[in-house]
């Protein structure tokens, strides 16, 4: 079983994926997956908070995976032991809690997944860098063209796209004014990136989160992109939604 959400936030919305809520979660072992499309928020203090939450999570039937959003303490996640797992690399936070990290492309239940972390935070002028706000939050050009070169190897064709943001062209990326001049030098625009990979990746279906809505686009071409927030969809039962057989 795969499962898909995101933007769990720490305490203020990782209700949805609380076993008294996502009674689906009962049936799941480790073998089963709960993803979650950025914004975990489960690694922030890097102490006894994250601990009391990362605790809980392991007790958890299932394995957890999440890519980073843009509300994630960047300097502890990439503290964490990387390794490789299911074809990618991965940050291990614990024995059934992996960080899937950008540009790698995982194969799970015979399935492709490519992912690519990071968004622009909208409030980036009322936070304080490295407390409570990362650069890291949006990709370098050196993370893009590790990107590039995993999507070579795969000949530009997966089964699904995991992002926390969203392509250019896509009507959400307008939603917040974004800045890259505030980065650097090194740091590449995630909208105009993303477009890159829309543009020329073969996919079935794109999954987000970053925009707290739960809801279906669909790109000129016809491809399905479901931003997630208060769903927790099984990946299996959510494909005829999306027109996907
Ligand atoms: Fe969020």
């Amino acid at each position: 079983m795969i499962y898909l959400t995101s933007d769990t936030h720490r305490e203020i919305d990782i209700h949805k994926i609380n076993p008294d809520e996502f009674l689906e979660g009962l049936k799941m072992n480790r073998d089963d997956y709960l993803i979650i499309c950025g914004d975990f928020g489960c690694i922030w203090d890097g102490d006894s908070g994250d601990r009391f939450w990362l605790n809980w999570l392991e007790s958890l039937p299932w394995t957890t995976l999440f890519i980073d959003g843009n509300h994630e303490n960047f300097d502890v996640l990439n503290s964490y032991p990387e390794e490789e797992w299911h074809g990618g690399r991965v940050h291990r936070i614990r024995t059934n809690i992996f960080h899937l990290m950008r540009g790698e492309v995982f194969t799970i239940k015979d399935q492709t997944f490519f992912t690519f972390g990071g968004a622009y935070s909208h409030d980036r002028i009322y936070r304080k860098e490295h407390e409570t706000w990362w650069k890291d939050e949006i990709p370098t050009k050196k993370e893009c063209a590790h990107a590039l070169e995993t999507l070579d190897k795969y000949h530009w064709k997966v089964d699904y796209v995991l992002t926390h943001d969203v392509f250019l062209s896509h009507p959400l990326s307008a939603k917040y004014e974004t800045d890259i001049q505030a980065y650097g030098a090194q740091y590449q625009d995630i909208h105009e990136f993303l477009n890159q990979i829309e543009q020329k990746l073969e996919y079935t279906a794109w999954f987000h989160g970053h925009y707290h809505t739960d809801q279906l686009y669909r790109t000129p071409q016809g491809k399905p992109i479901l931003c997630l927030y208060d769903r927790v969809v099984s990946l299996k039962e959510i494909l005829p939604e999306l027109g996907v057989k």
